[in-house]
């Protein structure tokens, strides 16, 4: 399953996506196009152009579905539509045939662990009987206590102190718990009921038939749970091994999930080229190749760069890891360094290595200094870098803006149920979702023509697309030309280690003679012989300045 090379029809290339870029899009925050504030499809449509520029393999579009946006989108009321508020199926399929045009390919999202509660199933079993066929599509139980006034378990969510909800505050009046592994307003499916697996595959066909040519999974380690009576509880669990390596955890990554995912491949596979999918799976690193098996998922993103420190040692040794865990089954590695639901990396890289960044954002972002100069630096040296390792790459819209997170936004205004139903223990996800800015001297910088959804701040217009464009040394011209060499220059997913003699640069080379270094930090360091391809930085005298990446063919 080596990629051979390329390019001559990489649309047929059924390997096409082991080394693609793929640049997600999150739609309400990307452009609006009919000024409610909210970005939408026909907004995505308008800018093909500003794709095409960026040299991307395929979008990938957060959950555009209706949802009444309890979790941005992450709670499906219908999986087979187009949230009104977005748009409609024609609009999709209109944006997904300029893409197509354009020569870009479209991941949709798919969320199986969970759906909104406003999702029709789940309103029919909340007004049926316990143990019918309606309830039997979540998974409802009987409380502890004397009246059944305790949750069955003391199972916990991401988004709540506990997994369950009492069915009173959804109208229901049979005395159960529900199972949610996070927001109340996102019940579990219960994936041990068939007619569950048959209607996802229903979903999965419909927008593989509509033209999509991949799907992100959503807590792809979801899913299965452990129901079996006696519940175990978790009183009897160390945190850490709420997701043991033996698969038989109580809520993730339990062993089961794999027969959802063969069924699915064997859908994938029915298409030319095959579907492709890659899963958000938070596991142990030797489960990985699990979910991204030929058999299963193929792809499963890898999240350590968004996590390590800025250090030559943890970013070499996260490499050469994910590499071996990629080989175990043949998959190709999937980089990253933001999403929406991460700190922005430049921000994360402009700040402090002591500052604890969740308190940082608890405190507005006030409570030690953000160099944000240093900050676009590095994680424009760090995008150079992972763009250079053999593998996929996933890049977050607003990070080829060197874009920041928006630390600040009142509590008001927040969204994110991370923050609103987690007792504001953390500040949530919204200061990654602030809408783009495109255009520093428009009214809400370009993005609508009416208050966006959330709030943009003054300092927005410095990153404008309308600002970087053209200027050879901004974060956008510079993601412009690094993927367009990137196209030119991929080759065998192979990559060899050079010494440097100095432990903060770091040298490795591919196959066709793509060299990439980083420095660290300290002192500037020289470039050995070779052409400069480019650089995430100005380069001086042949030596390579701390917080730079440079591309040279040797
Ligand atoms: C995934 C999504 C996240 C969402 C959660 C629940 O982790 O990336 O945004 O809140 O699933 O669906
Ligand atoms: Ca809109």
């Amino acid at each position: 399953m080596q990629s051979t090379g390329q390019p001559v029809s990489r649309y047929q290339d059924k390997n096409w996506w082991r080394q693609a870029v793929v640049y997600q899009i999150y739609p309400r925050s990307f452009v609006d196009s009919n000024a409610d504030g909210i970005g939408d499809l026909k907004g995505i449509t308008s800018r093909i152009d500003y794709l095409k520029s960026l040299n991307i393999d395929a979008v990938w579009l957060s959950p555009f579905y209706p949802s009444p946006l309890v979790d941005g989108g992450y709670d499906v009321s219908d999986y087979r539509d187009v949230d009104p508020k977005l748009g409609t199926l024609a609009d999709f399929d209109e944006m997904l045939a300029a893409l197509h045009k354009a020569g870009i390919r479209i991941f949709v999202d798919i969320v199986p662990n969970h759906c909104s509660y406003l999702h029709q199933w789940f309103q029919d079993a909340i007004t049926s009987l316990p143990n019918s066929l309606e309830r039997n599509r979540f998974i409802f139980r009987n409380g502890r206590g004397e009246n059944g006034e305790l949750p069955p378990t003391d199972w916990v969510s991401h988004f709540a102190p506990s997994a369950w909800t009492h069915e009173s505050t959804f109208g229901g009046k049979h005395n159960q718990w529900f199972l949610h592994y996070f927001a109340p307003e996102q019940p579990d499916w219960n994936w041990d009921n068939p007619e569950i697996e048959e209607d996802f595959l229903k979903t999965l066909k419909f927008w593989a038939d509509r033209g999509v040519d991949g799907f992100r999974i959503d807590v792809a380690h979801g899913l299965k749970k452990d129901l079996s009576e006696p519940f175990r509880m978790r009183n009897t669990l160390e945190h850490e091994v709420d997701r043991p390596a033996d698969g038989n955890g109580i809520l993730a990554d339990r062993n089961e999930v794999f027969d959802v995912y063969r069924k699915w491949r064997k859908l994938f596979n029915q298409y030319d080229p095959p579907k492709v999918a890659v899963a958000e799976a938070n596991v142990l690193p030797e489960r990985v190749p699990l979910y991204a098996s030929e058999e299963t998922l193929g792809q499963c993103f890898d999240f350590r760069f968004i996590f390590i420190p800025f250090t030559a040692r943890s970013y070499k040794e996260s490499v050469a890891e994910a590499i071996e865990l990629a080989k175990v089954n043949g998959s190709s590695c999937t980089w990253c360094l933001s999403n929406h639901d991460q700190i922005r990396h430049a921000t994360k890289l402009g700040l402090d290595k002591s500052v604890d960044r969740k308190l940082w954002m608890l405190s507005d972002g006030t409570s030690a200094p953000l160099d944000k100069e240093s900050g676009t630096r590095r994680a424009l040296a760090a995008t150079l870098f992972i763009l250079a390792l053999p593998g996929s790459t996933y890049l977050y819209q607003g990070e080829e803006l060197g874009l920041h997170e928006v630390t600040d936004i009142p509590e008001s205004m927040i969204q994110d149920p991370q923050y609103l139903k987690n007792l504001k223990v953390d500040k949530g996800r919204d200061g990654s979702r602030v809408p783009l800015p495109w255009n520093a001297q428009a009214d809400y910088f370009g993005f609508s023509t009416g208050a966006s959804h959330l709030p943009q701040p003054a300092w927005f217009k410095d990153y404008a697309v309308n600002v970087q464009s053209g200027k050879a040394e901004s974060a956008l011209s510079t993601y412009q030309r690094a993927l367009q060499k990137r196209k030119e220059l991929i080759c065998e997913e192979l990559i060899t280690w050079h010494e440097t003699g100095n432990a903060e640069v770091l040298h490795f080379s591919r196959p066709n003679g793509w060299n990439c270094l980083i420095n660290f930090e300290g002192s500037d360091y020289l470039i050995p012989q070779g052409e400069i391809l480019l650089s995430s930085a100005p380069i001086t005298d042949g030596r390579l300045p701390a917080g730079t990446t440079v591309w040279i063919k040797r």
